[in-house]
């Protein structure tokens, strides 16, 4: 039978389909390195595990929850929002998403209308302009170059404007880039922002994860005017090291909100019981293990980046969150005598058994993702494999 366009016109995300290849190669016995997903490599707390049995003892996880998440939940995203950012939101400005992947997929579903404009910032996450697309939006791509470290300026969404332009993404510390905003660049986009009546898309999801003195200020914060026109999208996963469990969420608006509550009724009825009662330990329970996790990830940037940085060929400013680097790699490409990224990159999993993202899928045919949330045995010995692949083909 033959698939729907929509279907047929979707690209997979990248970063699904790298990491799919390297454990299939891994699966016939070959010794891969794997620098695709981005996602933490520790366990999850042992106090958010035992929330989680105590939540399947007791029988409470065996149930059909509310749609928009148990009350415990929602509560403990506004207290959270509160204590961490001095943000005041109500439980009905809420909602418990499976990861923050559906936040997102439901709040394009929810204020889109065919043709409706999204401004997406280059480099991007894999999977928004996909999402967009899925709801018959138009995703606007705006190229942000490395000189101005990735980061979209008010000049730059003036000129992609136009009479459709429904939202932008804001998506800081970035994935791939690891560039986080300041705050004067935050007044300045959510004032344009407000100035036209746009929906800030706030994906804060790596927002806890910034390193050596840098800091990460929600857009929500800055006033209360940019504040309304956001919705922020957080989630889990990536802080507290539980990507598999599938909680994320989104604050705003409670019109957007209800509209999405009603999407995910249809949808998905509810996010799993199980990982809602974890999560409710996740943001209310001791921080300490968030911390240790962040020191983790921040000493494995301060190793790994200079021996990256000095691979012939390439250029990368020192990332100030998340947990990747994004080489621009343009000249190491024409050193090797490759024309494209991707192909390099399919190259270096055959050839050296190191996998990573070619930067396609993030809107550049330029640069390479590697996610660094995984040992540092792993990753200094991917990088000496990436060092002789590099030097191999340059004698060749
Ligand atoms: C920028 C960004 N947003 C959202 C997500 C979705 O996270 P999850 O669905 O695991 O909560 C990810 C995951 O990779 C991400 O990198």
């Amino acid at each position: 039978m033959k698939i729907s366009q929509r279907a047929e016109q979707l690209e997979p995300s990248v970063t699904l389909v790298a990491s799919a290849k390297a454990k299939a190669l891994k699966a016939q016995g070959l010794d891969i390195l794997t620098l695709t997903v981005g996602e933490p490599d520790f366990a999850t707390p042992e106090n958010i595990q035992e929330a989680a049995i105590a939540a399947i003892k007791n029988g409470s996880a065996s149930y059909y929850t509310p749609t928009a998440g148990i009350p415990e939940l929602r509560q403990a995203i506004v207290n959270y929002l509160e204590k961490n950012y001095g943000l005041t939101y109500k439980t009905s400005q809420t909602i418990v998403t499976d990861g923050a992947k559906f936040a997102l997929y439901s709040l394009f579903q929810a204020i889109l209308d065919a043709g409706d404009e999204v401004i997406i910032p280059v480099p991007y996450w894999v999977s928004y302009g996909e999402q967009v697309k899925l709801a018959g939006g138009t995703p606007v791509f705006v190229k942000c170059h490395e000189s101005q470290q990735f980061k979209v300026t008010v000049a730059q969404l003036e000129a992609a404007y136009t009479e459709k332009t429904k939202a932008m993404i804001l998506n800081s510390p970035s994935n791939p880039t690891g560039m986080i905003y300041t705050k004067e660049e935050l007044t300045a986009i959510g004032n344009w922002a407000v100035e036209k009546d746009l929906l800030i898309i706030a994906d804060d999801i790596y927002g806890r994860l910034v390193y050596n003195g840098n800091e990460f200020t929600p857009i929500a914060t800055i006033s209360e005017e940019i504040r309304k026109h956001t919705i922020i999208i957080n989630g889990v996963s990536k802080t507290y090291a539980m990507t598999g469990w599938r909680i994320g969420y989104a604050v705003g608006d409670e019109t957007i909100i209800q509209a999405m509550i009603d999407i995910a009724s249809q949808a998905t009825s509810n996010p799993t019981a199980v990982s809602q009662y974890a999560a409710v330990e996740a943001l209310s329970g001791e921080q300490d293990t968030v911390e240790e996790m962040r020191v983790a990830f921040e000493e494995r940037l301060n190793k790994i980046y200079p021996l990256v940085a000095a691979l012939p060929g390439i250029y990368l400013e020192k990332p100030q969150g998340a947990f990747y680097l994004f080489p621009n790699v343009k000249e190491m490409l024409n050193l090797c005598g490759y024309e494209n990224v991707t192909k390099w990159v399919d190259d270096l999993l055959e050839e050296a058994q190191v996998a990573l993202v070619t930067g396609e899928g993030f809107g550049s045919d330029e640069h390479i993702r590697i996610s660094y949330a995984t040992n540092l045995g792993i990753l200094e010995e991917a990088i000496e494999r990436i060092a002789k692949f590099i030097d191999s083909k340059r004698k060749a």
